[in-house]
């Protein structure tokens, strides 16, 4: 469903990526790995469409999408998560959700849209949390909660990046379950990840990065 060739991105003179070759199947869960500053997280960003490569192509479900802008790579149906989070934090946890699944504002949400989001919320174990800030639920549940918007984006190609650095262990076992869920339900996964047995409970390939390129 994706197809990435010969990806290479500078930034100034320095060479992030050198020629990234890679090739994704729907319904499976990859697992990009290598040393910090290898450009998993560029690689990421070119793929939903936040940097554009200096040279290669991205083709998503026989489109070439390179040079498309985050929202239109987004609508074709590639959500993405960072790092950082970048969640609405003054806005609840339920909010957030309506807002990924009406990619607008203000908009009063009809029955139809309040039950959806509610459903995800139960999916990422969250209902309990529900009328919280974004912001003042734990490290964990906000993890979980912008895998959730990336199920209400209606993305079938999710980009996790770093998906349960740093959690506790509770919301660890629900990411892993979370993650094996959305494989099963035919969705295909990109995720960075460095802990060896969320990897290996939840892979079925793991792909290295070295030199800015994915070596298997
Ligand atoms: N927007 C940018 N401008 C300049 N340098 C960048 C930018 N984004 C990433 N880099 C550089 O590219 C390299 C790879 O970064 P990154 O992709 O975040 O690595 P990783 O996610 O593997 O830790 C780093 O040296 C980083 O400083
Ligand atoms: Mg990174």
């Amino acid at each position: 469903m994706l197809e990435l060739k010969n990806i290479r991105k500078s930034f100034d003179d320095v060479h992030v990526l050198n020629g990234v070759n890679l090739r994704l199947e729907r319904g499976f869960v990859y697992t990009l790995k290598g040393g910090n500053g290898s450009g998993k997280t560029t690689l990421l960003n070119i793929i939903s469409g936040f940097l554009a490569p200096s040279q290669g192509t991205v083709e998503f479900k026989g489109k070439k999408i390179a040079r498309f802008a985050p929202y239109r790579v987004n609508r074709l149906g590639i959500g993405r998560t960072f790092q950082d989070l970048r969640l609405a934090t003054q806005m609840t946890v339920y909010e957030n959700i309506l807002l990924a699944l009406e990619k607008k504002l203000f908009a009063s949400p009809d029955k139809k849209q309040q039950k959806q989001a509610d459903g995800i919320l139960e999916k990422v174990s969250l209902s309990e949390k529900r009328d919280e800030l974004a912001g003042e639920i734990s490290y964990g549940q906000q993890k979980l909660l912008t895998i959730g918007c990336c199920i209400a984006n209606n993305a079938d190609l999710l980009l996790i990046d770093e998906p349960v650095a740093g959690i506790d262990r509770e919301n660890l076992v629900k990411i892993t379950n979370l993650v094996m869920q959305l494989k099963q339900e035919g969705k295909t996964i990109l995720q960075i990840e460095h802990n060896t047995g969320y990897i290996s409970a939840t892979s079925d390939l793991v792909l290295q990065m070295e030199k800015g390129v994915i070596a298997c």
